[in-house]
C-alpha cells in the first residue's frame, strides 16, 4: 500500500497508556520490516520529539540498516547535540552521521536580517548538507520522515506542507518510511517513552525548525548568539530546579540587536538586554503569559547579567498572541 494513503483509522483508541504503546510499536516493527525488508533507510534527526521516536523505533526494528544524519546548523539548543550524539550513538548503538555545518550556516546568514529570508536560508541550506551526506550513502532506498496526523490534517487543510525534511523525497526519489504518521503528537510522546528515550526529549517544548537564529533578530552574529545560547540555557535549568519544565508550554530568551547604556564593577558598559519570554496555550494561535514567581524572576536576572557576556539587562515580554506572535520573527 502506497504510504500517502494510509489515514488514522476513526476507531482508533489514543494511544494512552503503556500497553497500548507496546501494542503499536510491535505492529509497526513488523509493518515496518515488511515495508524495507534488507534495504538501506535514511533519517535527518534533528533530536526533536518525532524524529527522535521514529529513530528508537526504526533502530528496533531494523538495526543497522537505519542511517540517521544530525545536522548541527548551529542554531540548537546548549547540549543538544550532545544529547544526540549520546543517546543514539552511544546508547541506542545506531548508525548516526553526526555534521556539524555551524560555519557554513553562519557564514550563509552574515548580515542577512530579513526573517524570511533567512528562515529560507536556513532550510535550503540543510537540504544541501543532508543531500551531501546522502550522496555518500550507497544502496539507500528509503527516506524515513517523522510526519504526524496533524502535518497531515494541516497540510490537507492548506496551512502548512506536512513533509518536515522540506521537499527532499521529490527531489531524491526516495521510498516514504512514516512510522508515526498517524499518532497525535501526545501518542508519540507515550511511544517514544515505551522506546526508552529520556524525558527530557520526550516531553521537550515546541523549538522552531531555524532554532535560535530566530531568537537573534536581525543579522545574525556568533557572539549574540551565544548570549542567546547561554541565557536559554540558564532559563530551561531553572524552569527545571523550579518544577515549571512540561508545565509551561513553552519558555525562552531574545536578545535583540540593539543596545543600552549599564554600570559594572564602577565601569560604564554598553551591553544588549535579554528578553524573556513564557507562554502557555493549547493550539498556539491564542497565548497567555506565565507570571513566575518574584523570587525566581530576581534569580534569573541575577544569573543572567552575572554569566552571559555582553547582557546588562534583563526584561520580560508580557504581551499575549494576540497581538504578539510567540517568536520574534
Ligand atoms: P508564532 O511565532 O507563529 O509561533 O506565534 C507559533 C509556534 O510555532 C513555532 N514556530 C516555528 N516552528 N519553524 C518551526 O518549526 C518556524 O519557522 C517557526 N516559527 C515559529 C513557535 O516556536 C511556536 O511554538
Amino acid at each position: 500500500m502506497d504510504i500517502e494513503n494510509i489515514r488514522r483509522p476513526e476507531s482508533m483508541k489514543r494511544i494512552d497508556t503503556p500497553e497500548l504503546a507496546q501494542a503499536f510499536i510491535e505492529e509497526q516493527i513488523a509493518e515496518v520490516r515488511a515495508q524495507v525488508g534488507d534495504k538501506k533507510v535514511l533519517l535527518a534527526l534533528s533530536g526533536g520529539v518525532d524524529s527522535s521516536v521514529v529513530a528508537a523505533l526504526l533502530i528496533r526494528a531494523i538495526g543497522d540498516q537505519l542511517y540517521c544524519v544530525h545536522v548541527n546548523h548551529g542554531l540548537l539548543r546548549k547540549g543538544e547535540p550532545e544529547q544526540v550524539i549520546e543517546v543514539f550513538r552511544n546508547q541506542m548503538k545506531a548508525n548516526l552521521i553526526y555534521v556539524d555545518a555551524s560555519d557554513r550556516f553562519l557564514d550563509l546568514l552574515k548580515d542577512v536580517t530579513d526573517p524570511e529570508e533567512k528562515r529560507m536560508i536556513i532550510g535550503g541550506e540543510f537540504i544541501n548538507v543532508f543531500a551531501e551526506e546522502a550522496a555518500k550513502l550507497e544502496g539507500i532506498e528509503f527516506l524515513a520522515q517523522g510526519t504526524i496526523w496533524p502535518d497531515i490534517l494541516e497540510s490537507e487543510a492548506g496551512i502548512k506542507a506536512h513533509h518536515n525534511a522540506g521537499g527532499l523525497p521529490e527531489e531524491m526519489n526516495f521510498e516514504l518510511v512514516e512510522p508515526v504518521r498517524i499518532l497525535f503528537k501526545d501518542e508519540v510522546r507515550v511511544v517514544g517513552k515505551e522506546l526508552g528515550l529520556p524525558d527530557n526529549m520526550v516531553y521537550r517544548q515546541p523549538f522552531p525548525g531555524p532554532g535560535l537564529g530566530v531568537r537573534c533578530p536581525g543579522a545574525i552574529t556568533r557572539d549574540r548568539l551565544e548570549a542567546v545560547r547561554e541565557s536559554d540555557a540558564i532559563l530551561r535549568e531553572e524552569f527545571e530546579k523550579n518544577g515549571l519544565a512540561g508545565k509551561v508550554w513553552q519558555y525562552f530568551t531574545v536578545v535583540p540587536d540593539f543596545k543600552s547604556t549599564g554600570v559594572k564593577d564602577g565601569k560604564r558598559t554598553f551591553d544588549w538586554p535579554c528578553i524573556i519570554r513564557a507562554i502557555n496555550t493549547t493550539d498556539v494561535m491564542e497565548v497567555t503569559v506565565e507570571h513566575l514567581p518574584p523570587e525566581m524572576m530576581d534569580h534569573l536576572v541575577q544569573r543572567i547579567i552575572t554569566e552571559v557576556p555582553g547582557i546588562n539587562r534583563v526584561l520580560y515580554d508580557f504581551t499575549p498572541k494576540p497581538p504578539a506572535t510567540v517568536e520574534y520573527e
